[in-house]
This record gives C-alpha cells, sequence and structure tokens, in this order.
C-alpha cells in the first residue's frame, strides 16, 4: 500500500503553513500522497526548521547562487527527480518559472493562491481586494501553467469580506482556508480523482461529494 503513495515535493519560500498543513494531512495512513521532500529558494526560510523536525528530507536550492534562472530550475529539477518525486507543490514558493520548468512538471505540479482565480492574479491580493471592495473572496488551488497564477482549477474556497476587515485579518481567514483545500485538492490529484480535461479539471464523484467547491464551515 505505501510504495501507491504518491510521492510529493514541496516548494517553499518562507513560513510554509500549507507545507504544514500537507505534511499533517499526509501523516493519515490512507491518504494518498506522501511529502518526500521539502525544497526552499532562501537559506532561513521558517518552513524548512519544521520539515526536518518531522523527519522528512529537505534542500535548499537558493536562486541566487546560479548564474541564470534556467540554471537554478534544472538544478532544483535534478533534486526533486533524484529523491523520485512524482508531484509538486508550490506552498509560498516566490519564484518566477520558466516554461521549460513548468512542462517538465506538467499536469504534476500544483499551486496555492491566495485569491478566487482568475480574480486578483499576483501579489497583494488581499490589499486589492479590500480596495476594490469586494465582497467575497477565497482561494484557489490550481494546476500550473506557463502563465502566473493561471492553469486548471482543482479546489476553491471562498470567505466574506467584512466591513472592518484589514488585509491581515483578510489573509488571516483566507489562509485558514488555504490549510483546508490544499490537503483536499492534493488527495483529488494523488488519487486520480481529478484530471485536466482542457482548460478545465474534471473530478471523479464531484457530484455526489461536492467538497471541491468550499465554503467555510468552521
Ligand atoms: C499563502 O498565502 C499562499 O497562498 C501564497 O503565499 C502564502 C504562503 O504562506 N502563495 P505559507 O508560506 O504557506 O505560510
Amino acid at each position: 500500500m505505501t510504495s501507491q503513495r504518491k510521492r510529493v515535493g514541496v516548494l517553499i519560500s518562507g513560513r510554509g503553513s500549507n507545507m504544514r498543513s500537507l505534511v499533517e494531512a499526509a501523516s493519515a495512513p490512507d491518504f494518498p500522497a506522501e511529502i518526500a521532500l521539502v525544497l526552499s529558494n532562501v537559506a532561513d526560510a521558517a518552513g524548512l526548521d519544521f520539515a526536518r523536525t518531522q523527519g522528512i528530507a529537505t534542500a535548499l536550492v537558493e536562486h541566487k547562487a546560479f548564474s541564470g534562472r534556467e540554471a537554478f530550475e534544472r538544478a532544483m529539477h535534478e533534486t526533486l527527480v533524484g529523491h523520485g518525486v512524482e508531484l509538486v507543490c508550490l506552498a509560498g514558493f516566490m519564484r518566477l518559472l520558466t516554461p521549460w520548468f513548468v512542462g517538465q512538471w506538467r499536469d504534476r505540479m500544483l499551486n496555492i493562491h491566495p485569491a478566487l482565480l482568475p480574480a486578483y492574479r499576483g501579489l497583494h491580493t488581499h490589499e486589492r481586494a479590500l480596495a476594490e471592495g469586494v465582497k467575497i473572496h477565497g482561494a484557489t488551488v490550481h494546476f500550473v501553467a506557463p502563465e502566473v497564477d493561471a492553469g486548471p482549477i482543482i479546489a476553491q474556497a471562498a470567505v466574506p469580506v467584512l466591513g472592518g476587515d484589514t488585509p491581515e485579518t483578510l489573509a488571516a481567514r483566507v489562509l485558514a482556508q488555504e490549510h483546508r483545500i490544499y490537503p483536499l485538492a492534493l488527495k483529488l490529484v494523488a488519487s486520480g480523482a481529478a484530471r485536466v480535461d482542457g482548460a478545465r479539471v474534471l473530478i471523479e464523484g464531484e457530484a455526489a461529494a461536492p467538497d471541491a467547491l468550499l465554503w467555510p464551515t468552521a
């Protein structure tokens, strides 16, 4: 059974709370994936310490040690392959990726973004949502496409925007949902229940279990 679990490499640059939610979910014996590697491009990323305390293999591939983006990505790719990684999860990984790297991991690389895509691609999503006065905000897990913060959507969670919200309070409300939907999305992909169909993701049994669109229940 254990050998059938998909080997996942999680790419981080900082705090790593989404990585942590994946590690915690994968500690369940029936979860269809295991976290085989946590890779950071930043030496003092707090998430690396957590991974080490969990006994998870870690790797540091510092972008600034390479002459260019492609050399950096080739080193990351070799590290992932060297650890037998089959699926990649970007979790607060703060480097833009080239079409070459995205192509290597096509339909096998997930990202989490703190907005309801296709709205608010890019940075400062909470500030922008507040500035435009939207009433509903949220988070998205998607397969990675060459364009930034784009690609077939696997799971989304919505949260209300409240009158007194600051970027920080809104971010915290969204983050709590990120920690719910990233493990869910990884489970759907690793188990084979989610598959890419053109620009969309089809989820087996979705009509019976519509939890890939999550409204907060907690
Ligand atoms: C999260 O909000 C994620 O959606 C975004 O960057 C943040 C990373 O936080 N891509 P953490 O490192 O997972 O705590």
